[in-house]
């Protein structure tokens, strides 16, 4: 008898929509917003989208179909999908959740500072100067690096409060379940973004000096193709951006019934998440323009890259703007939206591992987890040097964590236990769009290898340049520090015994046993 006849049926999505609309939530998150118009300008402006295209299509979209395909097939959250593949791989599923971990401490907190400015929106509480309100009256950011201490557990009111709601909001969303809360909040908030992100940008669009920041934007450098630096960086904005090597498309993927179209819904949400990537692209530069006419210089004088654009760039454009508190409302309101639906997405990897391997309900996992992570994150977070921390946290686990944890995914699943023909079967069984041997060439090849260069190149630099310019005993805690603690919870989780129901049986059968025609088909 299989496990699913055991165990409580598995929750799963009402259908294609629903699913759909839960990815795309999951994808279309703070890293579409703020992160892609700086990356893009960084590395080549117009010139970007080549690699960007590249990178979507060798490296974005294959690991879409192997997270959908691992978390279909063996239908579990991360480390359960990866121990059905082999026993000890579930200490990567564990990596993964441990990822998960630490991207939901502070991005938690960039949704809560998101919140206040939502509220601070309607006055234009920040005033003539935005980069003093947001570090100095929002934050209180210490002196850091200065006479103040790297850590501290001052805390700051006006941040703590709105990161405490954010966490009882995720918090009672996930306890929901995955059809009464994810799906849910995604069918609510996804129509809700589109329709205020393109109030926002299509206004954008129009605003005086625009076009100037679209040329900025859309003016290609093609020497930068040559820099290997660019290619990394469309690369890192690609995973980070999608959702994928992380363990969410694997959780999310294992709530579909098992006849479910996997491949077309991917290319859906995969496009969809470019495709607003770009859109924001349009909107933040002719937002930029706009700026840099208001004051009488160029868009490359401004300062407008990571937190800064959304806290303090964006701030300074409002209240530039005719009826500037209902497109600063409309921006911040956007963001929270786009973040919750991704913070969503990150801790359900959390609660559904905690679930599995603890065979705890949905409500004490999801209560268990909310309280230590929501204190984990206001700690860390809510005090005076939040910021730094969450630099230099976010800076770590992307480049690092992230990236390694695909290599690791394509180095055992496909290399060494062989599951690419089983995994491509599988997909190729319940979709109608079907995938060919092309996709072992990307995941078996171009992925690992890529990523490998990258993720060398990255190493050597950081220890030849310290993060930020931050001190480097700092960076040797926070930021190495994250690192090892990706490692040393992955183990950690690891050597309990597994309490969840054990035995299962995979669907459908590999190799085919009965339907040879569907085999024949699907393996076309
Ligand atoms: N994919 C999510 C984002 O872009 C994590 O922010």
């Amino acid at each position: 008898m299989s496990a699913e006849t055991q165990a409580a049926p598995r929750e799963q999505f009402t259908g294609q929509v629903g699913f759909i609309l839960s990815a795309i939530g999951s994808a279309v998150g703070l890293g579409n917003i703020w992160r892609f118009p700086g990356v893009a300008y960084e590395n080549g402006g117009g010139a970007f989208m080549v690699p960007y295209l590249v990178a979507l299509l060798t490296a974005g979209i294959p690991i879409l179909f192997l997270d959908y395909a691992l978390g279909h097939r063996f239908r579990g959250g991360a480390p359960q999908a990866f121990r059905r593949v082999k026993g000890w791989l579930e200490s990567l599923g564990w990596f993964q959740v441990m990822i998960c971990i630490l991207i939901a401490v502070y991005y938690a907190a960039v949704i809560a500072w998101a919140g206040s400015f939502f509220v601070y929106s309607f006055g234009e509480q920040w005033g003539d100067d935005a980069a003093s309100f947001f570090v100095g009256d929002h934050l209180q950011l210490a002196d850091v690096g200065g006479a103040d201490p790297w850590f501290t557990f001052d805390f700051v009111a006006a941040v703590l409060i709105p990161l405490a709601l954010v966490w009882v909001a995720v918090t009672v969303v996930l306890a929901a379940g995955v059809v009464k809360g994810v799906q849910r909040a995604n069918v609510i908030f996804i129509p809700l973004l589109i329709v205020a992100f393109g109030i926002l940008v299509i206004r954008s669009l129009f605003l005086e000096g625009a076009i100037d920041g679209l040329n900025v934007l859309f003016t290609p450098d093609w020497g930068a193709l040559g820099d290997p630096d660019v290619w990394i960086a469309a690369y890192g904005q690609i995973f980070f951006s999608l959702s994928v090597a992380f363990g969410i498309m694997i959780t999310y993927a294992s709530y579909r019934r098992r006849r479910s179209n996997m491949t077309g819904p991917g290319l859906v949400v995969a496009f969809s998440n470019s495709g607003f990537e770009l859109f924001a692209g349009l909107g933040v530069f002719s937002a930029l323009g706009f700026l840099a006419a208001q004051e009488g210089v160029t868009v490359a004088d401004l300062d407008f890259q990571g937190v800064m654009l959304a806290f303090v760039t964006f701030p300074t454009i409002v209240s530039q703007m005719p009826a500037g508190a209902f497109f600063g409302a409309l921006f911040f309101g956007s963001l929270v939206m786009a973040g919750f639906t991704s913070l969503v997405s990150i801790l359900q990897v959390v609660s559904a591992a905690l679930q599995e391997k603890f065979a705890l309900s949905r409500r004490a996992a999801t209560l268990g987890m909310g309280t230590v992570l929501g204190v984990v994150s206001v700690v860390g977070f809510g005090t005076t040097t939040g910021l730094i921390l969450l630099d230099t946290v976010d800076a770590f686990v992307n480049n690092i964590g992230i990236v390694a944890s695909a290599i690791f995914m394509c180095v055992f699943v496909v290399w060494v236990y062989r599951r690419g023909p089983e995994l491509r079967y599988h997909l190729n069984a319940v979709s109608t769009a079907q995938i060919g041997r092309w996709w072992y060439a990307c995941v078996g090849l171009v992925v690992p290898v890529m990523l490998v260069v990258m993720l060398v190149q990255y190493v050597i630099q950081r220890i030849d340049e310290p993060y930020g310019e931050y001190d480097e005993t700092y960076l040797l805690y926070a930021g190495w520090g994250s690192v090892l603690l990706l490692f040393v919870g992955a183990i950690v989780f690891t050597l309990p015994r597994w309490r969840g129901p054990d035995a299962f049986t995979a669907w459908p059968d590999y190799p085919p046993t009965q339907d040879a025609a569907v085999m024949k088909e699907a393996t076309r």
